[in-house]
């Protein structure tokens, strides 16, 4: 059986929170195998992924995905409770 669609790696069962600052850009981590969870440290070179830009709109608290499997990317959609 081969299945084309790369699967995320689960970095932990739960968001991060992050201090976002307005207007500023982040990087999340989508393969969930960087080693700077939550966001993007380039590991995921050669695996089909890429991260995900994310723009705060509003200084204060971010949820960033962990699970990787979240239905909002990049942000915790509750989705980590299931798995
Ligand atoms: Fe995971 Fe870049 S290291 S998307
Ligand atoms: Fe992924 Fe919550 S950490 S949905």
């Amino acid at each position: 059986m081969t299945d084309a669609t790369p699967q995320p790696t689960c970095a932990q069962k739960a968001p991060y929170p992050v201090q976002v600052e307005a207007g500023k850009s982040y990087f999340w981590c989508s393969c969930g195998n960087s080693a700077k969870q939550p966001f993007c440290d380039g590991t995921h070179k050669g695996s089909g992924f890429a991260p995900l830009k994310y723009t705060a709109e509003k200084d204060g608290q971010a949820w960033f995905c962990g699970c990787k499997a979240t239905g909002k990317a990049p942000l915790c959609d509750g989705r980590h409770k299931v798995l």
